[in-house]
Parts: C-alpha cells; sequence; structure tokens
C-alpha cells in the first residue's frame, strides 16, 4: 500500500510512520517544512508526483490556547489545508485517513459522545478542526475521519510529559478535576490507523466519521496522579509529594475546554475490529517506552 503521511513528525505521525513501514506500506513522510499542507499548489504536486492509495492526515495547528489569538492560522491549517488535501485526493482517487479531536463537541453531555451527537465547538480551534472535517465531508467519499482525545505520544509536548518535568521541579502541584475525558498514547491510535489502512487494502471500505480513544475515563487530575505514580513505580526521581485537585474556575485559560469529553468507541471497534486497552495501562507502556529512549529518565 502506498501512502502519503503529512505531519509525521508530531507526535502521532512519528509512532505512525514506523508502524506503517513494518506493516509493508511504501511511505511518503512530509514534515510541515517539506510539505506544508496549507501550500494548496505544493500539495496538489506532492499527491500528483506520489499518487498514493492512501492519505494519512497527521499535520495540524494543535496550540489550543495560542488558536484564540491566531484564528486565522488555525483555520488556515485546520481548515484550508484539510480541504486541499480532500480536493487533492480527489483528483487522484487517493482515500484520506484524517485526525480530528474531541473537542468539536462543547461537553455538556454527561454519557459518552456518540459520532452522531450534536458538534458544538467551544474554541478556535474546535472550530477550526470542525470545519476542517466538513470540507472533507463535502469534497470525498472516500474518507476516514478519526475524532481523537487527549493525545500524548514520547515524542513531542504533551501533559504526560509536563507533569513529569513539573514533579520533578515541585514538591506539590494543582491540576483540575472537573473536566473529565479519556488520556490516549499515540501508539495506540496509530496501531488503529495501521489495522484500518490494511482493511482498506483488503478491499473493506468502511469510509466515515469514527471516535476514538483509550478506554476508561480520567480527569486531569487522576491523569497526574497516574503520571506521578507510575512516573515513581518506574523509578523517576520526583520532588511531587501531592497533588490538589482544583477547578477549571481556579485554572483560566484562553480557550474553553468541554468538562467531559468521553468518547463511545463502539462504532470503531465494530467496523474494523480493534481492541483498545484503558488509559492507565497504555500510560504505563508509554513511561517505560520514555524511560528506555531517555537513559531511564523521564522527560
Ligand atoms: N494533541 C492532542 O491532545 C490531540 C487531541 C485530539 C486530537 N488531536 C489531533 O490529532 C492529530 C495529531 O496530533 P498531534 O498531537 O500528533 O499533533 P502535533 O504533535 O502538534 O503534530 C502536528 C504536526 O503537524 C505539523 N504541522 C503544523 N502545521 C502544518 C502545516 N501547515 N503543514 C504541514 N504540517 C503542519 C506540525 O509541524 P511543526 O511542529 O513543524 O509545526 C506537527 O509536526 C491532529 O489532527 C490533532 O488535531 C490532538
Amino acid at each position: 500500500m502506498e501512502i502519503l503521511l503529512t505531519g509525521a513528525t508530531g507526535q502521532l505521525g512519528s509512532d505512525l510512520k514506523p508502524l506503517l513501514i513494518k506493516e509493508g506500506c511504501g511511505v511518503q513522510a512530509f514534515s510541515s517544512s517539506s510539505l506544508d499542507i496549507t501550500d494548496r499548489e505544493k500539495v496538489f504536486n506532492a499527491i500528483a508526483d506520489n499518487k498514493p492509495e492512501v492519505i494519512i492526515n497527521c499535520a495540524a495547528y494543535t496550540k489550543v490556547d495560542l488558536a484564540e489569538k491566531e484564528r486565522e492560522r488555525a483555520f488556515a491549517v485546520n481548515r484550508d489545508g484539510a480541504k486541499n488535501l480532500a480536493e487533492a485526493a480527489q483528483k487522484t482517487g487517493s482515500a484520506l485517513i484524517h485526525i480530528s479531536t474531541d473537542f468539536v463537541f462543547d461537553g455538556k453531555k454527561s454519557t459518552p459522545y456518540m459520532e452522531t451527537d450534536k458538534t458544538n465547538p467551544l474554541s478556535v480551534y474546535g472550530e477550526s478542526k470542525l470545519e476542517g472535517e466538513n470540507e472533507i465531508v463535502k469534497i470525498l467519499k472516500r474518507r476516514i475521519i478519526i475524532r481523537a482525545s487527549w493525545l500524548y505520544g514520547v515524542e513531542g509536548n504533551n501533559f504526560v510529559k509536563t507533569i513529569l518535568k513539573l514533579a520533578g521541579e515541585r514538591e506539590s502541584l494543582k491540576i483540575v478535576f472537573d473536566q473529565a475525558g479519556t488520556p490516549t498514547w499515540t501508539y495506540d491510535l496509530a496501531g488503529a490507523v495501521v489495522k484500518i489502512v490494511n482493511d482498506l487494502k483488503a478491499g473493506k471500505k468502511e469510509y466515515g466519521i469514527y471516535n476514538y480513544s483509550n478506554e476508561g475515563v480520567a480527569s486531569w487530575y487522576d491523569f497526574a496522579e497516574a503520571i506521578v505514580d507510575e512516573a515513581k513505580g518506574a523509578g523517576i526521581k520526583l520532588n511531587c509529594g501531592s497533588i490538589e485537585p482544583i477547578l477549571t474556575s481556579e485554572y483560566p485559560t484562553p480557550a474553553k475546554r468541554p468538562a467531559y469529553s468521553v468518547l463511545d468507541k463502539r462504532k470503531i471497534k465494530a467496523a474494523f475490529d480493534i481492541a483498545i486497552p484503558h488509559w492507565r495501562r497504555s500510560l504505563k507502556e508509554m513511561i517505560k517506552e520514555l524511560c528506555r529512549k531517555n537513559g531511564g529518565r523521564g522527560a
């Protein structure tokens, strides 16, 4: 299977590229500097030259708080970039696997979000990602959109690395406990994407919108507690002795986040026969991987 991968050096792209290669796919991988998805002409040329069977878009503007100030940039990447890829895919007959977010929802539900639930983003980032989805749906039939949540990986910056760093420096931390979602290891999501690619190769064409996260539910506070526990268990030296749960109102951020964004994954599990690990088990594995990479140190 010939794949064109964008955002290849981001958290998800870094986990996905080696897995695709291991699976025997031919992968043309592009970073933001080798292919800027907002450059329509370059996107069309790259796709026309490589004629991929599948395009996987891991490129995105992901700075959720900064997006409130950089609205134009967020929309240029997350809406117009996605549109460029869909139009180019339409021309070459390529399928598109695109990654979206739980932030398309407003978090007012108290039961897991289904793919069919009403979207209502609270932030510029969420709006720009939803408009990207809408463009793709308008243009292309051969597309799989995966809404993922709370991603962290060994590469890049994320909540796990921030907590490890802060817990190494400080004796106590304050973390919000009134936002619930599911932490998701990019390695697991990458595995799910590979499974989808294999199904496409086998002629199983379950196009549509899907949710994906690890299993289970956590608040950011629960997640931080687990990070510190797992890190200490893995032998990482930390100064932090206590974490205090605080309200979102005590930690105001420029972008509003959904208070509840747990995703219902039954659709993706049934369509692609995917087994999803619990977030806590994946966190343990990720911290082990981080230690292996950093020679016993966490962050
Ligand atoms: N992170 C999360 O918690 C989270 C949660 C739910 C969904 N998602 C979605 O999951 C996907 C993967 O996220 P991630 O965490 O892997 O993000 P990430 O680590 O921020 O990676 C995004 C990549 O996109 C690249 N990029 C930015 N602008 C670009 C452009 N104009 N053209 C081409 N590449 C560009 C970035 O390159 P530079 O670094 O050089 O700018 C980066 O390598 C995204 O669609 C994101 O919206 C993320």
